[in-house]
């Protein structure tokens, strides 16, 4: 790749070396290559848009209302759409008042103010490991300490954040984590857990930060109340990016008032509203269809594409990997037990065309190499087989080669020593 001189380096802030792209962003432009499979980005399936009712609703909001859909709005978002929040999170055992929300530009946003808000050098705040790389970043710029707590499979690994609450050295400000279909990881946080957790942070006197982004996407079993219906305490965050469309940029954070008018005036000096036009529309859409109807024909789509990712799995990779069975959302998490490492990888995978994030990006240490996020919300049910066999190809062909080069690096045991030696 062309080295890029940057004449303007010396000016940053210091901070901005901590900004890392990430790898998933990173790979978009390869992902969007002819042929490529890509289990890359999580990007939901476009079957999932209804272009055809947001064209009509487009076209109607224009003739009835286009002047107020192209101007600005409160920062707060619209009352309007605030109140169908509010009425979406009621499906799911939430209390909310359209006081209690602020629409952003995107759960992202949310989690940059929250950064904005909480985060300073020398704070410290508590991440699950892996992690959402767009948490990392947005917290990361912000200097703080980031103590992590490894995830087991159902979630948080609860005694280790006891032993890092009792730590007295440092307060943290909050533990973040994303309880439903997790991002890398794809366990889901069980309802013990949740009550453990909402108990510890209330006795420790932390902020919960519940990213709920994937929630509305399980695919079997009962839905497990989300944290914030145990602890009133706890920062929701929302998104219609996985249900409605990630390009409208609708989130929001359901949280006390005296926050929502931090998170306000924060969000001021980001982009003063959320797109008018986008609220309008999602109002719109939410009035439009038949939730229930809508939720099961996605969740139906997903479904499928998991079952093929996990049966493709268990026909193609190697005996030394081991997967995630993930009960909803987009991602599964292989581990492969050999010396290999997944970023390394990559070009043998691009020269197979097929893409994957490798694990590191997820970690803030140096973990996570012989690690792979899969998503299968993306590619069809027939391209997930494709790009899974190849894929096992490119792994069977560097574990083959990992095993090699030590081989001939490799003293000899003294057993397989020849006896002429
Ligand atoms: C866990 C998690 N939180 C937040 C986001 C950001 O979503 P949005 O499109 O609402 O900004 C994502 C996007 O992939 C995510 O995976």
């Amino acid at each position: 790749m062309k080295k890029i001189i940057d004449r303007w380096s010396r000016l940053y802030a210091h901070r901005i070396e901590l900004l890392k792209s990430s790898a998933t962003r990173d790979l978009m432009g390869a992902a969007s290559r002819p042929d490529m499979i890509s289990f890359a980005g999580g990007l939901p399936s476009p079957e999932t848009f209804d272009t055809e009712l947001i064209k009509r609703i487009l076209f109607e909001l224009m003739e009835n209302s286009g002047k107020e859909a192209l101007q600005y709005g409160p920062t707060e978002g619209r009352y309007e759409l605030r109140e169908k929040i509010c009425n979406l999170m009621s499906r799911i055992g939430l209390k909310a008042h359209p006081d209690n929300i602020i629409i952003t530009s995107g759960a992202q946003q949310a989690l940059d103010i929250i950064g904005k808000l909480f985060l300073e050098p020398g704070a410290a705040a508590i991440l699950e490991t892996p992690s959402y790389p767009g948490a990392l970043n947005a917290f990361q710029i912000y200097e703080p300490h980031i103590l992590t707590v490894p995830l087991k499979e159902d979630g948080m690994d609860i005694e280790q954040l006891r032993k890092i609450l009792s730590r007295k050295s440092i307060p943290p400000r909050f533990i973040y984590t994303i309880p439903n279909f997790h991002n890398p990881a794809g366990v889901t946080l069980s309802l013990d857990k949740r009550k453990e957790l909402a108990k510890l942070a209330s006795e420790n006197e932390i902020l919960i930060i519940e990213d709920n982004a994937y929630g509305d996407l399980s695919f079997e079993g009962e839905q497990i109340p989300p944290l914030k219906s145990i602890n009133e305490d706890v920062v929701y965050l929302g998104t219609l990016s996985k249900i409605l469309s990630p390009g409208i940029r609708i989130g929001w954070v359901f949280a006390s008032v005296a926050l929502i008018q931090k998170i306000n005036a924060a969000k001021q000096g980001a982009d003063l509203c959320t797109s008018t036009l986008s609220q309008m529309l999602a109002e719109q859409f939410l009035d439009a269809i038949d939730l229930d109807a809508h939720l099961k024909k996605i969740r139906e789509i997903y479904r499928i594409r998991r079952d093929t990712m996990i049966k493709a799995l268990e026909e193609f990779f190697p005996e030394e990997s081991s997967w995630t069975k993930p009960l909803g959302g987009f991602y599964l998490w292989v581990v492969i037990n050999a010396d290999i490492n997944t970023t390394d990888m990559m070009p043998e995978a691009l020269n197979e065309k097929v893409i994957y994030v490798p694990g590191e990006g997820f970690y803030l240490n140096n973990e996570g190499k012989n690690a792979m996020r899969l998503s299968f919300c993306n590619p069809t049910p027939e391209q997930i087989y494709e790009g899974i066999e190849r894929l096992a190809e490119v792994v069977k062909e560097q574990i083959h080669l990992s095993r090699t080069i030590i081989g001939i690096n490799k003293k000899p045991r003294r057993s397989e020593r020849s006896s002429t030696e």
